[in-house]
């Protein structure tokens, strides 16, 4: 009798496959976009004084109460948006060790044309995608655990509006150029990853594709300005 020696195909689990991979970015993705704008609508009550931006902050901790007690909402969201970087992040890393598995050590060799153009998009994601982490860290030791009071002495002995107000005055411009430039990479990564998740879905006719594309740095476009508005007119002396 003749014994096999081929072992049986491994099972692989759908949302392991890469299309589950990238369903999974789209996803965690999709839920990031719709917290930042709801941020950026939030920080857009600068425009509208003290009293309206400081009863927004308040309102955040206190959404839910007494059904769920504390911060407890804005908990679940923190956890769930830690949860969402997670996935997103994991994702990421497998698909991009696929990839360069797949290619080989002779990877360099076929970088023309269109294969240029997706090194170009996957650097620029790869690039902007740790510029987004490390903002992010920045961004709740600023605001959130407010342990770097930026542009004053100690934020916790302050208001959520003169917190914003002291952390974009022109003596603290880096810490602007830094909001500046992982805006540009958070726009940037915005665009390409709402494209690529538009492919994933099986966007395949060309005029619906350039509509998308459109469509895509269209949102881009009103983040980076819908976030970058309130920085600047506290820089440039419109709100103080
Ligand atoms: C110009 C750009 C931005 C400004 C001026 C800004 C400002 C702020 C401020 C003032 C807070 C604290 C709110 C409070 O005291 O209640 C905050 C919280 C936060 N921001 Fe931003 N933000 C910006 C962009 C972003 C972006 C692009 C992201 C995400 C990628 C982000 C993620 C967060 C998170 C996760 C929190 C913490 C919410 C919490 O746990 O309390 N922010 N931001």
């Amino acid at each position: 009798m003749a014994t096999s020696t081929q072992t049986a195909p491994k099972k692989v689990h759908r949302l392991s496959t890469s299309v589950g991979l990238k369903i999974q970015m789209a996803v965690t993705g999709l839920f990031f976009v719709l917290f930042v704008l709801l941020h950026m609508y939030g920080n857009l009550k600068m425009f509208s004084g003290p009293e309206a931006y400081n009863g927004y902050a308040t309102f955040l901790r206190e959404v839910g109460y007494p059904l769920v007690p504390g911060e407890g909402v804005l908990w679940i969201l923190r956890i769930l948006l830690l949860v969402s970087i997670i996935l997103h992040l994991h994702a990421a890393l497998v698909l991009w060790k696929r990839g360069n598995d797949a290619r080989g050590p002779n990877a360099y060799k076929v970088r023309r044309g269109r294969k240029s153009q997706q090194t170009y998009s996957s650097r620029t994601m790869r690039w902007g995608g740790i510029i987004i982490l490390l903002f992010i860290v920045y961004h709740l030791l600023q605001f959130t655990t407010l342990t770097i009071s930026v542009g004053a002495e100690a934020y916790a002995d302050m208001t959520p509006y003169d917190r914003m107000i002291a952390g974009f005055q022109p003596e603290v411009w880096w810490s602007y150029a830094f909001y500046f430039v992982a805006l540009l990479a958070l726009a940037m990564h915005i665009r390409h990853g709402a494209w690529s998740a538009l492919q994933t879905l099986g966007v395949s006719n060309r005029r619906r594709e350039v509509a998308f594309n459109w469509i895509a740095i269209a949102i881009g476009a009103a983040i980076f300005f819908g976030f970058m508005i309130v920085p600047t007119a506290i820089m440039a002396g419109f709100i103080s």
